[in-house]
C-alpha cells in the first residue's frame, strides 16, 4: 500500500481538465460512470494526471474486458489505464514510460488500488527500447493501450521538469505515435490489438499512411482528412484498422506555446488543417484508433 493517508477527493472532469491544477500527493477518487466502478489515483506534479479523454479511454478498456489478458500500457503516466486493466482482471500489465516518476506513480497507484504487485511490470523506457527482444514480452501481448504524448518540440533543449515537459516528443509530437505504429505489432500476439489516441495536430495524413504501411489497409474517410470519421469496430469488414471514436477537444492553454510549431509542421508536411476554430475557440480533433495484428 502507498504510505499516504490523505482523504480522497472526487475527480471532477470539468475542474481537473487542466493537469497543472492538481498538486502532488492529492488522492483522486475517479468514477468510471459507464461501468459503475471507481479507483483511487495519487497525483504528482511531474506526472501527467488523468484527463477526461483518458478516462473515456479507460471506460472503453473496461468494456473491452481484460480478464486473464496480457496488457501493455504504453506511456503510462499516473498509471490510470494500467489500474483500470488490473481492476478488470488482467493477468499481467506491462507499463512503460520515459519519465521515472511516472513509473514510480504507476507502481504507487497500482498498490493504492490493492492490486497484486507481481501482476505489474512497470519500467522506464524510451518508447519500446528497454523491452525490444524481451522473450516474455515480444509477440506475447494481447492488447496495447496508449494515450501517448502529443506535444511537438519547441526551440532549444527540452528541460524535463513539469508533467507537460515530459510530453514533448519530436517534430509534430510524433515520436511515440510513430513508435506505436511501426513497432507495436512486434509485441502483439497474432490476433492481438492496439488501441491508441492520435490527434489532428500531429498530421492525420501521415498517421493514416503509416498505419496502412505497417498494419495493412484501414478504413479511411473520402474527404480532406482521412481520419475524420468514427465507426463501430465490428462494421470494419476486411480492414485491419479504423477510427472508432472522434471527439473535438478544446485546445487547452498548455498547447498555446506550441501553436507556431503545430501550424508550421502541418504546412511543411502538407497535412490537413491541424486545428479547427469554432466561434473564435480552437479545438483539436482527437481520434481513437483500433488496429488488429493479422497474420
Ligand atoms: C498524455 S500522457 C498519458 C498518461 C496516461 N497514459 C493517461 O492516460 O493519463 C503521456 C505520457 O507519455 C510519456 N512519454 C513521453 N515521451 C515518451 C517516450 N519517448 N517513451 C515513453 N513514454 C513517453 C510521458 O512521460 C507521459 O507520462
Amino acid at each position: 500500500m502507498s504510505s499516504t493517508s490523505q482523504t480522497p477527493i472526487t475527480y471532477d472532469p470539468e475542474k481537473y481538465a487542466d493537469y497543472q491544477s492538481i498538486e502532488s500527493g492529492t488522492i483522486l477518487n475517479v468514477e468510471l460512470n459507464h461501468i459503475n466502478t471507481s479507483m483511487l489515483l495519487e497525483t504528482h506534479q511531474a506526472v501527467w494526471s488523468p484527463t477526461p479523454f483518458g478516462i473515456q479511454m479507460g471506460e472503453l478498456i473496461s468494456s473491452d474486458g481484460c480478464h486473464e489478458k496480457i496488457i501493455m500500457d504504453f506511456a503510462s503516466g499516473s498509471g490510470l489505464l494500467s489500474v483500470i486493466a488490473g481492476k478488470g482482471g488482467a493477468a499481467k500489465v506491462i507499463a512503460i514510460d520515459l519519465n521515472p516518476k511516472a513509473i514510480m506513480m504507476t507502481q504507487r497507484n497500482w498498490a493504492l488500488n490493492n492490486l497484486k504487485p507481481e501482476q505489474l511490470y512497470a519500467l522506464e523506457s524510451d518508447c519500446f527500447d528497454a523491452i525490444k527482444g524481451h522473450p516474455e514480452i515480444e509477440g506475447k501481448v494481447d492488447v496495447i493501450y496508449s494515450n501517448p504524448p502529443t506535444a511537438p518540440d519547441l526551440e532549444g533543449d527540452v528541460k524535463r521538469l513539469s508533467a507537460g515537459d515530459w510530453n514533448i516528443n519530436g517534430q509534430g509530437g510524433r515520436i511515440v505515435n510513430d513508435a506505436l505504429i511501426t513497432q507495436g505489432r512486434d509485441f502483439l500476439k497474432f490476433g492481438g490489438e492496439m488501441l491508441f489516441i492520435t490527434t489532428s495536430k500531429q498530421g492525420s495524413q501521415l498517421t493514416c499512411d503509416l498505419l496502412n504501411q505497417y498494419w495493412g489497409k484501414g478504413v479511411q474517410a473520402d474527404g480532406d482528412d482521412p481520419l475524420d470519421y468514427a465507426i463501430d469496430w465490428e462494421t470494419r469488414g476486411e480492414a485491419n484498422w479504423a477510427v472508432i471514436k472522434r471527439v473535438d477537444l478544446l485546445l487547452s492553454d498548455y498547447y498555446l506555446p506550441f501553436l507556431p510549431q503545430i501550424k508550421q509542421f502541418a504546412k511543411e508536411q502538407g497535412q490537413p488543417e491541424p486545428l479547427i476554430e469554432k466561434e473564435g475557440v480552437l479545438y483539436q480533433k482527437t481520434y481513437l484508433i483500433r488496429a488488429k495484428k493479422m497474420a
